[in-house]
């Protein structure tokens, strides 16, 4: 964006902030994978292990769904949706012509990366901190969206195209029950992931000097 690409020392920044442009919301995806499991795996594990937490409260929670497993969640979506048209809350019209296929389009991709917070083991760090404690549940989430991050980052890094849902609460107790998870853990966001099959919208960008400013170079 009109700055002059800096001499990185180590080769790895330039290669990062490469993987960090080139991110993007991909949401015509299918049911294929460019890496083993295995590879998507070590990813997803080693954002949990990774990322930083405020006071290292390491409160992400996260569970890889793949192939059936993973058009389960979509599924769940779609019959509580249903649930909603049913109810009058939704038109039947919009879901049929809108809702419907966007879900449906979820489910056609690889796997679904669903991200937890486990707000409840923040009690004692709460207490003890007292000053702190209303900033401990944002500190959370904010963890939790750098999980997020680094996962969809290094996920299109392997050649798949990823977007980031937010379907909770509308199917939070599913989501429980399928997978048998512990109350305690809120869901906060679903990365849907796949094998490219459209690229990627335009995206604009707000001007830079209005965003960001640098003193003292
Ligand atoms: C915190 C956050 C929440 C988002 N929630 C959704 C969402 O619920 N559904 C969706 O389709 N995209 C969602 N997005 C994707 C954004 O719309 C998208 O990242 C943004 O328009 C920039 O496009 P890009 O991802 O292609 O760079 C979300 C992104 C972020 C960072």
């Amino acid at each position: 964006m009109g700055s002059v690409q800096p001499e990185y020392k180590n080769q790895a920044t330039a290669t990062l902030l490469e993987l960090v442009k080139s991110r993007r919301s991909y949401y015509g995806l299918k049911a294929e994978s460019p890496v083993s499991d295995d590879v998507i795996e070590s990813i997803v594990r080693d954002s949990v292990l990774h990322v930083p937490s405020s006071f290292n409260t390491q409160t992400s929670r996260v569970v890889l769904l793949l192939k059936e497993e993973h058009q389960k969640v979509w599924d769940i979506a779609i019959q509580a949706m249903e649930g909603l048209v049913a109810a009058g809350h939704v038109p039947k019209e919009q879901f049929e012509t809108s809702t419907k296929p966007k879900l449906n389009s979820f489910r056609a991709a690889y796997g679904t990366v669903l991200f937890f917070v486990d707000f409840d083991s923040l009690a004692p760090i709460k207490e003890k901190f007292a000053l702190y404690a209303d900033k401990f549940n944002p500190f959370a989430l904010e963890s939790n969206a750098m999980s997020q991050f680094l996962v969809w980052t290094a996920l299109e890094s392997e050649g798949f195209g990823a977007n980031l849902q937010h379907y909770s609460p509308l199917i939070d107790e599913q989501i429980t029950k399928t997978w048998d998870l512990p109350a305690s853990w809120k869901l906060d966001a679903q990365l849907v992931f796949g094998t490219p099959t459209a690229e990627p919208g335009e995206k604009a960008f707000a001007p830079i000097e209005d965003r960001f400013k640098v003193f003292g170079k």
